[in-house]
C-alpha cells in the first residue's frame, strides 16, 4: 500500500507538470500554425486540469495526504520544466515525449493499484491512459 500511495503522488505530480506545461505551450506558442496549436493544447491542459481533483480524492481515498506545494511536486514529479521559448514544433516533440513518460507511469501505476486489489482507483488510472492514449495520437499526427 505504502508503494501505491508513493507512486500515485509521483503520477499526480508529473501530469500536473505536465498540464502546467501544456498551458504554458498554449500562452506561448507563436508562428503560421499559431491557431492550431493554441487550440490543440488548449485542448489538452483542459482535460488533464479535468482530472486532476478528481484524481487527487482518489489518492486521499488511499488514505494518504496529497501533496500540494511546488516544492513537492518537484520533488516528485517526472516530467522535466521547461524555462526555455521553444518554437511549435518543439513543443508538440515536447509534450509527446512527455505524454509517452505519463503513459509508462499511469501503466505501472495500474499494476500495483490491481496488486493492492485497489480496483476502483485502478479503473480511474485505466481512464488517464485513455486520455493519455489520446493526446499522443493527436501530437503524433500533429508532427507528421
Ligand atoms: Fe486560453
Amino acid at each position: 500500500m505504502e508503494n501505491l500511495q508513493k507512486l500515485a503522488k509521483i503520477a499526480f505530480a508529473s501530469e500536473f507538470s505536465f498540464y502546467l506545461k501544456a498551458h504554458q505551450f498554449h500562452w506561448n506558442v507563436e508562428g503560421m500554425f499559431f491557431e492550431s496549436l493554441h487550440t490543440l493544447f488548449g485542448r489538452i491542459y483542459e482535460e488533464v486540469y479535468g482530472s486532476i481533483d478528481e484524481f487527487a480524492e482518489k489518492i486521499r481515498s488511499l488514505d494518504t495526504y496529497m501533496p500540494g506545494s511546488y516544492t513537492r511536486f518537484s520533488m516528485l514529479t517526472q516530467i522535466e520544466d521547461e524555462t526555455e521559448m521553444l518554437d511549435g514544433k518543439q513543443m508538440v516533440q515536447e509534450l509527446l515525449k512527455d505524454n509517452e513518460k505519463l503513459k509508462i507511469i499511469f501503466k505501472k501505476l495500474f499494476e500495483v493499484a490491481e496488486a493492492a486489489g485497489e480496483h476502483g482507483f485502478s479503473d480511474f488510472v485505466a481512464a488517464r491512459i485513455d486520455a493519455h492514449d489520446k493526446h499522443g495520437w493527436q501530437l503524433k499526427a500533429t508532427l507528421k
